[in-house]
C-alpha cells in the first residue's frame, strides 16, 4: 500500500486562545486556508479577492474549478464592493435576513472575485449570523480582506460539517482513497477556528435575485414561505426530486450530494415497517422518526424493537420530531451513523410541510448518490 501524508489540524480556540480571532484574519489575510464556524456549516474560507488564494480552496476540496463559491461579508454595504447592481428584491431580502441563513445571487462585478464565482458573471453573498464568523469578518476588514470565499468545509461531494471536529474528520483524518489524499496534501496543515456546534446545521437557503422572477436554488432554514413574504413578488422552485425542465439549474448544484459512505434508502414508514419482515444480508442503521411522533410509536414498537432483539447489528438513531432540530442534528447524525460501518442507511422520510424543505432536500440528494 502506498503511504500518503495525512496533513495535521491547527485548531485556533477564541475561548481559550484571547488572540485566536487575528491569528485566524492574519492566516486568510497571508491567503492561507482556514475552516470557520457559521451558523450553517463550518465553511473552508479563502479572501474572496485573491484567486491563488481561492484556488487551494478548489484543490483542497476536489471541487471543479466552475462550481461557484459563496463569498462572507460583515455587512450590506461590503457585499456593494462584488456587485455591478443590487436587484430591489436582493436588497429586501437581505435587509429583512442578513446576518442570517440567506445568500443571494447577484450580478458580480466582474474584475472581482472571478475564482470564487467560478468563471460565472454572478456572485453569491451571504453575511453569517455566527458571533465568531462575525469577529472573523471584522478582524478581516481591518487587513483590508473585502470578503471571505468559503463552501462547506467537506471533501467535494460529502457530507457538511457542522463541528469543529467534523472538519478535523473531513482533512485531516485517514483519507479513505489514494485521490482524496493527493488532493489534501495541498492543505499542509488545517487550520480550524472553533465555534462548537453549528445551531442550524444545514445550508443557508440560496435566492437567485438575478432574473426577471426571483428562483430559491436551495432550501434551508428560511422557507419559501417567509422569502416570499419579504421578496414582494413570487419565487419560483424548481424541487431537483421533481424538477421544472423550464426553471434554470445553477452551476454547482448535484442532485446527488451530502452523500455518507453507506448508501442511504429514503423510506415512509409503512416501507420500513415491511422491510422489518424481511431479514436483510446487509449490515443496516436505522434513522427514524421520533417514535412518540403520532401513529410510528405503534409501528416501531411492533416491528423495529422485535428486529433488533433479534439481530443486534441494527443501529438505530432518532431524528428529532421538530424540523429545526431535525435540520440541528442531521448531518451530525448520518457521520455518526456511517461511522459505524453500515453498508445501508435506512431513513424514514420527513413530514411533507414546508418547515422540513430543507432537511428533505439534503436526504433526497444523499439518497441519490
Ligand atoms: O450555509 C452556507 O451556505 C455554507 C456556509 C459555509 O456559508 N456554504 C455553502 O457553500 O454551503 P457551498 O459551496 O457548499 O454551496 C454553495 C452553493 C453552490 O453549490 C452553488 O450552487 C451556489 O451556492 N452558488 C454559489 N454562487 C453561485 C452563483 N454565482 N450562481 C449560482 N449558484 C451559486
Ligand atoms: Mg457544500
Amino acid at each position: 500500500m502506498v503511504a500518503h501524508p495525512t496533513p495535521a489540524a491547527h485548531l485556533l480556540d477564541p475561548a481559550t486562545q484571547p488572540d485566536a480571532i487575528e491569528r485566524a484574519a492574519q492566516r486568510l489575510a497571508d491567503g492561507g486556508l482556514l475552516a470557520l464556524p457559521t451558523e450553517t456549516v463550518y465553511g473552508l474560507g479563502a479572501r474572496a479577492d485573491d484567486d491563488a488564494a481561492v484556488a487551494r480552496i478548489f484543490a483542497a476540496k476536489g471541487r471543479p474549478a466552475d462550481h461557484p463559491l459563496i463569498v462572507h461579508v460583515p455587512n450590506q454595504a461590503a457585499a456593494l464592493a462584488f456587485v455591478s447592481a443590487f436587484p430591489p428584491v436582493a436588497q429586501r431580502l437581505t435587509a429583512a435576513f442578513w446576518p442570517g441563513p440567506l445568500t443571494v445571487i447577484v450580478p458580480r462585478k466582474l474584475d472581482m472575485a472571478t475564482a470564487a464565482a467560478g468563471g460565472h458573471d454572478t456572485i453569491g453573498l451571504r453575511c453569517p449570523d455566527h458571533p465568531v464568523a462575525r469577529q472573523l469578518l471584522e478582524a478581516c476588514a481591518k487587513h483590508n480582506i473585502l470578503g471571505v470565499a468559503a463552501p462547506s468545509a467537506n471533501r467535494f461531494g460529502r457530507i457538511s460539517p457542522t463541528r469543529a471536529e467534523h472538519v478535523i474528520d473531513e482533512f485531516a483524518g485517514q483519507g479513505d482513497s489514494p485521490d482524496a489524499q493527493s488532493s489534501l496534501s495541498s492543505l499542509g496543515v488545517v487550520w480550524v477556528l472553533q465555534g462548537g456546534p453549528c445551531e442550524v446545521g444545514i445550508e443557508s437557503t440560496i435566492i437567485d435575485c438575478t432574473r426577471a422572477q426571483p428562483v430559491l436554488l436551495r432550501p434551508g432554514k428560511l422557507t419559501l414561505v417567509e422569502i416570499q413574504a419579504v421578496a414582494g413578488v413570487d419565487v419560483l422552485w424548481s424541487r431537483p426530486e421533481a424538477p421544472d425542465p423550464s426553471a434554470p439549474r445553477a452551476p454547482g448544484t448535484l442532485l446527488s450530494h451530502y452523500a455518507p459512505r453507506a448508501k442511504v434508502r429514503l423510506m415512509s414508514d409503512a416501507q420500513i415497517a415491511s422491510a422489518l419482515d424481511v431479514i436483510e444480508p446487509e449490515l443496516t442503521a436505522a434513522y427514524l422518526l421520533d417514535p412518540s411522533q403520532g401513529p410510528r410509536m405503534a409501528v416501531y414498537s411492533r416491528s423495529l424493537w422485535a428486529y433488533r432483539a433479534k439481530h443486534k447489528a441494527i443501529v438505530h438513531l432518532s431524528m428529532p420530531g421538530d424540523a429545526a432540530m431535525a435540520a440541528h442534528d442531521l448531518f451530525a447524525d448520518l457521520r455518526e451513523l456511517d461511522a459505524t460501518g453500515v453498508d445501508l442507511i435506512w431513513v424514514e422520510t420527513p413530514p411533507d410541510d414546508p418547515a422540513w424543505d430543507g432537511v428533505r432536500d439534503r436526504l433526497n440528494r444523499a439518497a441519490a448518490s
